[in-house]
């Protein structure tokens, strides 16, 4: 195995294991499964398990010195022990088996299997070096490798040419858990009045990849996990977007804030983000109690 991350090619590989197992998840999604509750709304099935199972002992298989963090098993040491196994050095993969669990739950299409690989060097340097999402339902694979570029079905890709905010067609997401703790339905309002519209698809990974290849202008959302953002990162990145907290500095697969865009748009969603944090210029959501009135009183204008 080379030292050198730039030396070596892992897409193909990547792509034949997010193929298998998006195999599987159809097999499962065609006789919809039975779901299981983690906690409050947050689901798992069988399927998210047998798929992270095939993807780790097929990662074992062809790459038994690398160590692994998958959402339903944690994190996994090497099966082998490689040449930097004392220090952290060395490829990390991260495996979301099946991004978008409450859509397959529901029989919605929207869902795919997520794989990131990092890189470590001695000096404790980490870098993202290849990424794979398949789309199953629409046998759609995203990749890519560092300094390579993003490919959607072996086609190069990139993100879209929107220069306006106004003109935008942007994403975002919710958590599964603790939805009462999260402002972003804020978010989710005030750049709906100044977009083209805000879309809530069930899939983080997928949303980084439509930025990507440029059917979404950016996409934001709190609190998600590294499985769900290593490979799409990369993929925004190598597009030619860009990727940062909602701050504008640097994305840490670790911080929870996941902010991307064209590049065009960065800097005025970020400053919506400003705003919207400061409290400043936030539109009241009309009453649902005045609508109710209206329309009992056969008083409500058409829009
Ligand atoms: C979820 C999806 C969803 C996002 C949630 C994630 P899961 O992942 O990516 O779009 O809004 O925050 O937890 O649980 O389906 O793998
Ligand atoms: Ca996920
Ligand atoms: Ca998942």
């Amino acid at each position: 195995m080379p030292s050198n991350p730039s030396e070596f090619e892992f897409v193909p590989a990547m792509s034949t294991i997010a193929r298998e197992a998006g195999a599987l998840l159809m097999e499962y999604f065609r006789r919809r499964v039975k779901i299981e509750y983690k906690g409050e709304a947050d689901l798992v099935t069988e399927a998210d398990r047998n798929s992270e199972a095939l993807v780790v002992g097929r990662i074992r298989e062809l790459f038994p010195t690398h160590t692994i963090l998958g959402e339903e098993s944690g994190s996994l040491a090497a099966s082998q022990s490689g040449s930097g196994s004392e220090t952290k050095a060395g490829y990390h993969w991260y495996v979301d088996p099946l991004d978008g669990t409450t859509n397959f739950a529901h029989g919605y299409p929207v869902f795919c299997v997520s794989l990131g690989l990092e890189y470590t060097d001695a000096a404790g340097v980490a870098k993202r070096v290849a990424g794979v999402v398949y789309d199953p339902t629409r046998d759609e694979l995203f990749s890519a490798e560092l300094g390579r570029g993003a490919y959607l079905n072996s086609v190069k890709t990139n993100v879209s040419a929107t220069s306006r905010l106004s003109d935008c067609l942007i994403a975002t997401g919710f958590p599964s858990q603790k939805r009462h703790k999260n402002p972003n339905i804020y978010f989710y309002h005030q750049l709906t009045l100044k977009t083209h519209g805000v879309r809530r698809a069930g899939s983080a990974a997928l949303d980084l990849c439509y930025v990507a290849c440029g059917r979404y202008d950016g996409f934001w959302e709190f609190n998600l996990n590294p499985w769900d953002t290593a490979a799409g990162a990369l993929m925004v990145q190598e597009a030619g977007g860009v990727i940062t907290n909602f701050a504008g500095g640097p994305f840490d697969i670790a911080s929870r804030e996941v902010f991307a865009t064209n590049g065009l748009v960065h800097d005025a969603l970020k400053q919506e983000f400003e705003e919207i944090f400061a409290g400043r210029g936030l539109e009241p959501l009309p009453s649902p109690v005045g609508h109710a009135r209206e329309s009992a009183a056969g008083t409500k204008p058409r829009p």
